[in-house]
């Protein structure tokens, strides 16, 4: 049975969402990403999140709830074997996770993916021991690819699964 999920907005990151980043950069919240960050390398992720929608190769979002900001969503273009790919990632903060806001998140970005209309494909690269992730990627309709080697952060190896989503199809 289809479970009702919660209503959640999608608003573009702004100059003042760093406490937002910076409550995503715990131990807990990058388990699977690398561990957190030094306070240097997440300002430069924070201007880059600001600075990327200006590009067109990739849009950040805070998702918020009830009006309040409960985690980050975004993507960007990855070239997946030749072809450039969106890749999303994701993440909610740990007082808020379970209850299928990630799952309404990844609905809403598809829909502005889809609606933008620039490449056919949304990719996902959870860590293959990443247990929430990838149910994620199962319960939000993408499809598995396969396992695969993808580096992050840059120069760090790790298996992922890829999981993909066709924004042409009917969901
Ligand atoms: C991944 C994440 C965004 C999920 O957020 P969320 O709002 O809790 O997700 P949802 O409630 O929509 O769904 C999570 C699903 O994972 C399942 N899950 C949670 N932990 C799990 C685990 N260890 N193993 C398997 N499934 C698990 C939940 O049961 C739920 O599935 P269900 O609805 O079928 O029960 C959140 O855990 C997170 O921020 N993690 C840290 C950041 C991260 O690793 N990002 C990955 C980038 S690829």
């Amino acid at each position: 049975m289809m479970k009702t999920l919660p209503s959640v907005g999608l608003r573009p990151y702004s100059e003042d969402d760093f406490s937002i980043l910076k409550q995503s950069n715990t131990p807990e919240m990058t388990a699977y990403l690398g561990g957190p960050e030094t306070e240097e390398k997440l300002l430069s992720r924070h201007n880059r999140y600001v600075d990327i929608p200006d590009t067109g190769k990739g849009y950040m979002f805070v998702i918020w709830v009830d009006e309040l900001p409960v985690g980050m969503i975004g993507y960007w273009e990855h070239a997946d074997k030749g072809e450039i790919v969106w890749e999303t990632g994701w993440g909610v903060l740990p007082a808020y996770q379970g209850r299928g806001i990630a799952v309404a998140a990844i609905h809403a970005l598809v829909e502005k993916a889809r609606s933008e209309g620039k490449h056919r494909f949304l990719h996902a690269y959870p860590r293959v021991d990443n247990g929430s992730s990838n149910a994620l990627c199962r319960n939000a309709g993408f499809e598995f690819v396969e396992v695969c080697d993808f580096e992050y952060p840059a120069g760090n190896p790790i298996r992922c699964n890829d999981w993909q989503m066709d924004l042409l199809a009917e969901h």
